[in-house]
């Protein structure tokens, strides 16, 4: 199957099933015109609700109720579902872009379905389903801004999956911290894929910055006002993550600084 044609399926398809396909082989032969897509097709079960103050994550101290456990566990299936589908709009979108660049994207996309289909199952193990509790638009609220294979990675991989090395940890600790090892390991591994993603974010980045101008710099000028510096963080910084995905040394150093 190529690229365009998957990419179509799961924006178009309403159920989880539809949207968590994975062909056994991908080509990327013709790419096609741009296609900007408005909203992903959602099953009722999985349609966008309005978000509440009193919908916040639960605190830390709450983790040790199951049920606290599982409404956190849950919003990450939720954004890890709109990766998913704003991976997909990429492709639609970008279809000029670096054929290198559409692959890691590409396989990218595969990971966070990934992603899903494990949190999906350990919500299960709880006793709970992606349909039981609402879902939010979220990240397609920012959409609008991605008008180009920068501002994507700007936005995707260096702002939002870039905080994930933060609250991949943090969360994976309470939940340790509250005998809950197998969502701790779900966790670890979350924390694995996304440091590859943001490598990923920055290697292109790196690629596609004017000479003069610093990464950081770039970074700042390509994501929206709204998705400010201190999306990109948790409220615990860690440093090595960030390491470990090659963020630049001036770029850990300015977002260890950046208000949370
Ligand atoms: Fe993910
Ligand atoms: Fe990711």
């Amino acid at each position: 199957m190529e690229f365009r044609q998957w990419a179509i399926h799961i924006l178009s398809g309403e159920t989880l099933q539809e949207k968590l396909f994975t062909p056994e082989t991908l080509t990327d032969h013709t790419p096609g015109p741009p296609l900007i897509w408005k909203e992903p097709a959602r099953s009722h079960e999985l349609r966008f609700q309005k978000h509440f103050r009193k919908n916040r994550l639960p605190a830390f101290q709450d983790h040790k109720n199951l049920d606290s456990r599982v409404i956190c566990l849950h919003r990450f299936a939720g954004h890890e579902l709109l990766a998913v589908e704003i991976m997909a709009y990429a492709l639609l979108a970008f279809p000029d872009a670096p054929s290198h660049f559409r692959k890691g994207l590409a396989h990218t996309l595969k990971e966070e379905q990934e992603h899903v289909r494990l949190y999906t199952k350990r919500l299960e193990e709880m006793g709970c389903k992606l349909e039981d509790l609402p879902l939010y638009r979220n990240f397609w609220s920012f959409v609008p801004h991605l008008t180009t294979p920068l501002k994507y990675i700007s936005v995707m991989s260096l702002t939002f999956e870039m905080a994930n090395l933060d609250f991949a940890p943090i969360y994976g600790s309470s939940f340790a911290k509250h005998g809950d090892l197998a969502s701790a390991k779900l966790m670890e591994k979350i924390l694995k894929d996304e440091i590859g993603h943001v490598s990923f974010g920055c290697k292109w980045l790196h690629k596609w910055k004017e000479e003069d101008v610093s990464d950081w710099d770039t970074w700042l000028k390509n994501i929206p006002p709204r998705a400010h510096p201190g999306r990109a963080r948790g409220s615990i910084f860690f440093e090595e993550n960030r390491k470990l995905a090659g963020v630049p040394d001036d770029w850990i150093k300015a977002l260890s600084q950046a208000k949370h």
